[in-house]
């Protein structure tokens, strides 16, 4: 049995739940193990698509991630109920039938879809479409001065803070879709001076900075602003010993960080904020 890879990287960056999308990579190519039977070859394939007019995708750059195998492939009775839960042809003692129920889920819940492509007697292939996140290109090109924060329509502002280019870059652009202004900095430091300029409905920082840590900003802030909500990101396992650590109401996310997840806390800490305030 072979298992070979072909990775295209460029622009292929999106938004999941690490840990689930391991896991629907896992369920794949145990399948595919499965079918080829010790007797084929397994290829698990990245890159980014352009979809235009699917019947079920909105327009736009999505990251396929595909593995495919040489085994017998599916009949259509077959690839119609695959993403089913609990669907199998396996003997119970091998098969769940979760597997593929689980890859699509990730797929959607990171604004896509799961596909089947079978080919009988010569083997298929199962593609994640996963949203790709645009690179954030555009600021100096349109003039969009760093100085000129929450430039977007929002009403609600969103200081934003990490130290990691990438995950900055793809925060705001996600939070600027769901319509909040958002000016983002790369420190503690950087982030005491924006407040300085002028304040905003909410802080979003990661933990983990050089300088000025989030710990020390969240402190910071509860004496100069303590009516300023705070979300914390950290990859750290030991959240609840962060969380011992801050000041009491700080909300905490797990990197990496659900949008939906870090949405709602937003939402939830200026609402609670603007009822204390009244
Ligand atoms: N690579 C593959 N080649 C052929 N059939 C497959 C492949 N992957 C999945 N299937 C079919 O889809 C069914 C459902 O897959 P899955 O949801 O992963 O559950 P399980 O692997 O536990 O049976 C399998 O039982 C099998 O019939
Ligand atoms: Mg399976």
């Amino acid at each position: 049995m072979q298992l070979a890879f072909r990775l295209e990287s460029e622009g292929s960056m999106t938004m999941a739940n690490a840990t689930q999308l391991e896991a629907a990579l896992l369920n794949l190519v145990i399948n595919a193990r499965d079918a080829v039977a010790g007797r084929g070859a397994i290829e698990v394939h990245t890159r980014v698509v352009q979809m235009h007019g699917d019947a079920e995708l909105e327009d736009g750059r999505y990251v396929e991630l595909c593995v495919s195998d040489t085994g017998p492939g599916m009949p259509p009775e077959i690839a119609a109920r695959a993403f089913e839960p609990f669907f199998t042809t396996k003997p119970e003692s091998k098969g769940t039938g979760l597997g593929l129920s689980q890859v699509k889920g990730v797929a959607i819940r990171a604004g896509g879809t799961a596909r089947i492509r079978s080919q009988i007697g010569k083997g298929m292939a199962v593609s994640l479409f996963l949203k790709a996140l645009t690179p954030q290109a555009q600021s100096s090109a349109s003039g969009d001065a760093p100085n000129a924060p929450y430039a977007t329509t929002g009403h609600c502002r969103i200081l934003l803070i990490d130290d990691d280019a990438h995950v900055r870059d793809a925060l705001a652009e996600l939070l600027r879709d769901a319509h909040y202004g958002v000016e983002a900095v790369a420190g503690g430091l950087a982030a005491l001076q924006a407040i300085d300029r002028t304040v905003p409905d909410a802080v979003v920082t990661d933990q983990a900075m050089q300088g000025v840590s989030g710990v020390l900003l969240a402190r910071v802030l509860s004496e100069t602003h303590p009516r300023l909500p705070v979300i914390f990101m950290t990859g750290y396992n030991d959240a609840d010993t962060l969380k011992a650590g801050l000041p009491t109401g700080t909300a905490l996310l797990r990197k990496p960080v659900l949008f939906a997840d870090l949405a709602q806390a937003v939402q939830a800490a200026i609402e609670s904020a603007s009822v204390v305030s009244r």
